[in-house]
């Protein structure tokens, strides 16, 4: 899914300086290391620093950590790549104890780092009905927001990801049958609990100032709130619709630059893969 794309944009060479910071099962990570570069890995997850640790061992330099701490990971040195493949892992969806699938009962929970913040189920506890609204409405596009966060409110305590996908289902139906009633919940339960859009945000402000004349930023997001946020914040740094002069040249002169105008699209690669549909990719590049 993208993968080739992803690490022909980062143009790996041997010798060279390349973060991943969402490492996952080291996909991505094994593919970066066949070209000789030195590999930095980030992820919050534990299980999944412990599974790149048994599958790759020394060959990568491991941080359990969150991408938002990619500068402090570099301490000063420069990335001549940074990758991002952005949200859940699959060993993350199917093992039930992790408390992300409505598909295998669970603990009610979400956090991809569980040694900090709270479970969804505490976050419902304590949550009023129009903050849920809101979450439901934009983290998850659920058109029915309203009815499931009532209903999901009076259902409380919730602690079980059966618990809380019987009371969606119950509130709006079965829909069409070609997703589960209780997809756009989970998914914007999962983005707030983990503050995917507030990491993305943090990665975008400062991983551009981390790289090497000539280094690049590859992202691959899902959501349509992440790819637009990737979208707009590398047009920015590139200096598209910045002030210009007469001749139309730009008024302050760019530090980085767009590889590719438009996104490249998982549905091109793989039409058949739910995921892999909605994934855009795009690639930002610091000038010499
Ligand atoms: C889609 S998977 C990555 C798959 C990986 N590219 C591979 O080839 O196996 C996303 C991974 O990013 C991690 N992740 C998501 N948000 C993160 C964040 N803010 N900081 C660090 N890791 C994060 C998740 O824990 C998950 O393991």
């Amino acid at each position: 899914m993208l993968l080739d794309d992803a690490i022909e944009l980062c143009a790996p060479r041997p010798g060279a300086l390349v973060v991943d910071g969402t490492l996952g099962r080291g996909g991505h990570a094994a593919a970066l290391l066949e070209h000789g570069v030195h590999l930095v890995g980030l992820d919050r997850d534990p299980e999944a620093i412990a599974a790149v640790r048994a599958r790759l061992g020394d060959a990568v330099e491991l941080h359990h950590a969150p991408f938002s701490r990619i500068p402090e990971v570099l301490a000063g040195r420069r990335a001549d790549a940074v990758l991002l493949d952005l949200g859940v892992s699959s060993p993350q969806l199917d093992t039930a104890s992790r408390g992300f699938s409505f598909r295998n009962d669970g603990p009610l929970d979400m956090r991809m780092d569980p040694s900090s913040g709270e479970p969804v189920s505490e976050w419902l506890d304590h949550t009023d009905e129009a903050t849920f609204v809101d979450v439901l409405f934009k983290l998850g596009e659920e058109r029915q927001a309203r009815r499931i966060a009532r209903a999901v409110l009076a259902a409380r305590p919730l602690r079980t990801t059966g618990a809380l996908a019987d009371v969606v289902a119950k509130t709006v139906g079965r829909g069409d049958g070609r997703i589960h009633p209780a997809t756009r919940t989970f998914q914007a339960l999962r983005m707030v609990i983990n503050d995917e859009l507030g990491q993305l945000d943090e990665v975008l402000r400062t991983v551009p100032e981390c790289l090497a004349p000539g280094g690049r930023f590859v992202v691959i997001a899902f959501h349509s709130l992440e790819d637009r946020a990737v979208k707009q914040a590398f047009r920015a740094l590139a200096g598209d619709g910045a002030a210009v002069d007469f001749r139309g040249h730009p008024l302050v002169t760019p530090r980085f630059r767009l590889v590719e105008r438009r996104a490249r699209k998982g549905e091109d690669r793989d039409p058949t893969n739910p995921r892999a549909r909605s994934a855009r990719l795009r690639v930002l590049e610091r000038l010499p």
